[in-house]
């Protein structure tokens, strides 16, 4: 279910749009997003505002991490909130329920769990993770653990980069995950990643951050395609150019 149907950036509430985030290339072209799919993926270099887009996105959606619904639980940077505060958002059915994840803030998120464990019922608290501390199961496990658990309902669920906690085996493993949730037409997908594996789910439209405007792109056409690919076919050509002096 695409609950959320538009991101317009309102360019006339900007001051200055030669400063950061409104610079990044990104960012910088973003009018209005359409959204008609229950999974998109964002693509686009390191540094081109998918981060940033992401959590401005996470807060105006009214996430948080850890569930406190103050921005600090989310780690955000005061440049989202800024973000923020110049987009709109329209809804095919308004959803309050969700999660952003950061691969990066994995870790605060875990610790986060077992502070409230220790203050209330742990039994209770670990339930929806998979029945014990995220920081006893390793990072692929504790990740599919919190999806496999804990989304198991409604929800727009908005990750970056969810890839780096998981092998490609377990990357299988989430592409699975999401089918089962959108099959149930109960949750929608809003994914940064850089892994070709991801990006491949059926279906989803990938829509690519560049220098020169955001553009909706086919997997084949994707970098992250195209370079592993031509990299798994012949590696020792890359090798020649990359270690030639
Ligand atoms: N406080 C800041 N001032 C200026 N530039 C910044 C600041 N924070 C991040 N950037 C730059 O903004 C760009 C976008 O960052 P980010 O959203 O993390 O990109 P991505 O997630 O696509 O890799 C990067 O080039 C980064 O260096
Ligand atoms: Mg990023």
């Amino acid at each position: 279910m695409a609950y959320l149907k538009k991101i317009v950036m309102n360019w006339d509430r900007v001051d200055d749009r030669n400063v950061y985030p409104y610079n990044v290339p990104g960012i910088s072209h973003l009018g209005s997003l359409e959204i008609d799919r229950d999974v998109i993926f964002i693509a686009g270099e390191n540094g081109a505002g998918k981060s940033t887009f992401l959590e401005a996105l996470a807060y105006k959606c009214g996430f948080t991490a850890g569930g406190g619904g103050r921005a600090v639980d989310l780690g955000l940077s005061d440049v989202s909130l800024k973000l923020a505060s110049v987009l709109t958002l329209s809804w095919r059915q308004k959803i309050k329920q969700g999660f952003f994840l950061r691969a990066e803030t994995f870790f605060d998120f875990a610790k986060y769990i077992d502070e409230l464990a220790r203050d209330y019922d742990p039994k209770k608290v670990y339930k929806p993770y998979g029945g014990k501390s995220l920081n006893e199961q390793s990072h692929g496990e504790a990740f599919l653990s919190l999806f496999a658990n804990r989304f198991g309902g409604r929800g727009l669920f908005i990750l970056d980069e969810p890839e780096a906690a998981l092998s490609p085996q377990r990357q299988l493993a989430f592409l699975r995950i999401i089918f089962d949730l959108v099959k149930e037409g109960k949750a929608q997908f809003i994914i940064a990643t850089h892994s070709p594996i991801l990006m491949a789910y059926p279906g989803a439209t990938i829509y690519s951050f560049e220098e020169g405007g955001l553009k909706i792109v086919e997997y084949e056409e994707t970098d992250h395609y195209r370079l592993t690919k031509a990299f798994l076919d012949n590696r020792e050509r890359f090798f020649k150019h990359l270690f030639d002096d």
